[in-house]
């Protein structure tokens, strides 16, 4: 079965001293938690001292972006072979904010998705629909058409190390959650997604994790819908007992 991840996104937050404090303080509860995946995901400047924050603990680390070419003439990005060097084990992808405010294409989120799985790097892929495709219903072609354009050459033999996130943009920071059957609803239509393009199997292993205004009192409701497989956490991920109270109720 699959195993939940719950996954911090701490966004363009904290400082030096603030992360290494945050890392810690996950790290010393990830202990007490069994049968979860912890993962942090600091600024990119903070990755390393992080990580050795992290060292020997349960808690793997992760980046929030990285450029798909190996090294060059690219000002500002980040390699995913520098990722992988400094035992980064996961990047998030095609997050809404890289998409909405920085204007990532489900073509960029793909050619990232590739290398990132070349090096070993386990891809986070978000989707998501803002609420004015929401109100016209036309939540399912969003997610289906991200769902494509942004898997686009990943292989049946590359798919299992893929992470999912659903993540509705009107629930991201904003306090509303989706209820959990709006959230079940995207899950499933995603697994099937994942059935039609490659193997039921494959599909069934997974995993697809929800994000939006997710927080220890909402958690665990939606946590144990069928194919939310655990949680892509922005705000509650700041704080070591939020973060880890959402773990304990996955
Ligand atoms: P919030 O939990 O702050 O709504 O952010 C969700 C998110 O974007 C995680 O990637």
């Amino acid at each position: 079965m699959r195993k939940p991840l719950i996954a911090g996104n701490w966004k363009m937050n904290t400082n030096r001293a603030d992360a290494v404090a945050l890392a810690k303080g996950v790290a010393a509860g990830a202990g007490e938690l069994d049968g979860v995946d912890l993962l942090v995901c600091p600024p990119a400047v903070y990755l390393s001292v992080v990580g050795e924050a992290l060292a020997g603990s349960a808690v793997a680390l992760g980046a929030q972006n990285a450029y798909f070419e190996d090294n060059g003439a690219y000002t500002g990005e980040t390699s995913m072979a520098m990722l992988a060097d400094i035992g980064a084990e996961y990047v998030i992808l095609g997050h809404s904010e890289r998409r909405h405010v920085l204007g990532e294409t489900d073509s960029d989120v793909s050619k990232k998705a590739r290398k990132a799985l070349e090096l070993g790097i386990a891809p986070i892929v978000c989707v998501g629909e803002l609420l004015e495709e929401r109100e016209a219903g036309r939540t399912g072609e969003v997610i289906k058409s991200q769902f494509v354009g942004s898997l686009d050459g990943v292989t049946e033999a590359d798919i299992p190390s893929v992470v999912i996130a659903y993540e509705p943009v009107w629930a991201i920071g904003t306090g509303k959650v989706a209820t959990p059957e709006q959230a079940e609803e995207v899950h499933a239509d995603l697994r099937r997604l994942l059935a039609e393009r490659y193997t039921g199997e494959i599909a069934g292993a997974v995993r697809i994790l929800y994000g939006g205004s997710m927080k220890p009192g909402n958690a665990a409701e939606l946590l144990s819908q069928p194919n939310v497989d655990g949680g892509l956490i922005g705000g509650a991920s700041l704080k070591a007992d939020d973060f880890l109270a959402i773990a304990k109720a996955g």
